[in-house]
């Protein structure tokens, strides 16, 4: 059994003495070419409401519309309207994959972009609850009690930092194809749109949402997912040294969010203590590698995917009844490796009643 395993995570296992096997995360076991990834396929879209209600289309797409200005600065303020026209969602909420499950027929998987970044992550852990049902296992992302504890003790100053991350969505993006960032609206951080793309890492096919900040019809990329623009926010860059800082620890997490679902683009405001956006800077998703390559002791997008690729098949290994009432949660925290735990009905049983019932009718 022990060699099964062995070649089913590519040489990567490792059993402790006693126990479940794990899955180890370090680099260089997984420092080997790029897998293959299929060019990700859009097959569904969703919006979410002001009231965080669910719709089969894409009422709240919003379109690029960079600044006329930028001499010599783009003219935002994104502390504007933090006191007086924010309404926070409810992060306490767990949604799961209650609003992918909703619209799609057909479901294989779904998972988050934080697994990729594993191997190079020194701060925070996760936890994946997975379950086999009918033939295709389910990925749902749980918070962590660490993710939960800072969440709730957030610092003012982060609090203001967040808020400043959607308010440089309302200066860059418009309702409409042709319309103007309207500056003065409220930040509601309930409303999203989401692709829903179907994907293959390795033998393994994929079925994910991800939430997409804006679409830019008139890029060089028409189609979804390729059209979409991912907009980020990161501390004004004042020497090489911090920029390559940037590129190692915060990029990565950028290239993660956006290279699985196929969007294209990602652009950077880089703001001032002050709330002001000193500089604008687009990143093209597959070129990051480029920013990179040469820094020794950088990270790698192929060792992210090989370990995605190894981490999946570690799943199916260990994911083998067919019960919507088991759940393995895979727990991951820095310095270890990949470890599960089995819960049989309970609070971790994350696919919804209602989908059971319907697939199972
Ligand atoms: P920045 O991206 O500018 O940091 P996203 O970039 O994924 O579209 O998310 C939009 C904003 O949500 C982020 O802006 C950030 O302010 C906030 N955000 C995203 N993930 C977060 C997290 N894990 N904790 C706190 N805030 C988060
Ligand atoms: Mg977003
Ligand atoms: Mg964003």
């Amino acid at each position: 059994r022990c060699s099964d395993l062995n070649a089913e995570l590519g040489g990567n296992p490792k059993r402790s003495s006693w126990g479940p096997p794990a899955l180890p995360v370090e680099p260089a076991l997984y420092d080997r070419p790029f897998p293959f990834y299929r060019r990700p396929a859009e097959v569904g879209r969703f919006s979410l409401d002001a009231q965080r209600c669910y719709h089969g289309d894409a009422r709240q797409l919003r379109y690029f519309a960079p600044p006329a200005t930028m001499h010599p600065t783009p003219p935002f303020d994104l502390r504007h309207g933090y006191r007086d026209r924010y309404v926070r969602r409810d992060e306490g909420l767990r949604e799961g994959l209650e609003h992918l499950l909703r619209g799609s027929q057909t479901l294989f998987w779904a998972w988050r972009g934080q697994v990729l970044t594993t191997p190079y992550e020194r701060q925070e852990g996760w936890l994946l609850a997975v379950s086999l049902f009918r033939g295709t296992l389910y990925i749902s992302e749980e918070e962590t009690p660490a993710t939960q504890l800072q969440r709730e003790q957030r610092s003012e100053t982060l609090k203001e930092l967040t808020y400043m991350g959607y308010k440089f969505e309302r200066y860059m993006c418009a309702d409409t194809p042709d319309g103007s960032p309207d500056p003065t609206g409220v930040v509601n951080t309930n409303e999203a749109f989401c692709t829903v793309v179907r994907t293959r890492l390795g033998s393994h096919s994929l079925l994910f949402a991800g939430e997409v900040d804006c679409t830019d019809p008139c890029g060089p990329w028409a189609e979804p997912p390729a059209c979409y623009i991912e907009l980020k926010t990161c501390k004004e860059l004042h020497s090489p040294a911090q920029r390559r800082s940037f590129y190692r620890y915060k990029l990565i997490k950028w290239w993660a969010q956006s290279f699985l679902p196929g969007v294209s683009r990602i652009m950077a405001g880089f703001r001032a203590p002050d709330g002001s956006v000193v500089a604008l800077e687009t990143f093209e998703t597959m070129k990051i590698f480029q920013l990179i390559r040469d820094d020794p002791s950088c990270w790698k997008p192929a060792v992210c995917m090989n370990f995605c690729e190894a981490f999946l098949a570690f799943l199916k290994r260990v994911v083998t009844e067919d019960d919507p009432h088991l759940v393995h949660l895979f727990a991951w925290e820095p310095g270890h490796p990949v470890s599960y735990t089995r819960h049989h009905g309970g609070e971790h049983v994350f696919l919804p009643t209602w989908y059971v019932e319907t697939m199972s009718g």
